[in-house]
């Protein structure tokens, strides 16, 4: 289940991204944050509870939506555009 639901219709090319190695689609002018959590219902485990976290201030200002890119680097889901070939660790698949 979703966290996010559109309200407006999906315009563009859906744009290919993967989320721990799961192949996923976003919409041209989404965010990494609406982007994952338009197709579930954790953006990411709190570095410190390890509780599942999907933003707070949806604005670049808490710091409660770093993900890491798989690549390397850590990016703010929330500020970041979704962009084609992205590939994101949540932190959800290590849950003992
Ligand atoms: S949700 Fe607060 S910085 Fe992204």
């Amino acid at each position: 289940m979703a966290l996010i639901h559109r309200l407006s219709p999906k315009s563009g090319p859906a744009i290919a991204f993967r989320v721990d190695g799961v192949a996923c689609e976003g919409w041209p002018g989404d965010t990494l944050l609406t982007a994952i959590l338009s197709q579930g219902e954790v953006l990411r485990r709190s570095d410190f509870s390890r509780e599942p976290r999907a933003g707070f201030c949806q604005m670049g200002a808490c710091q409660d939506c770093w993900v890491l890119l798989a690549e390397g680097g850590k990016v703010r889901a929330c500020t970041t555009p979704l962009a084609a070939g992205m590939s994101v660790l949540t932190g959800w698949e290590e849950t003992p």
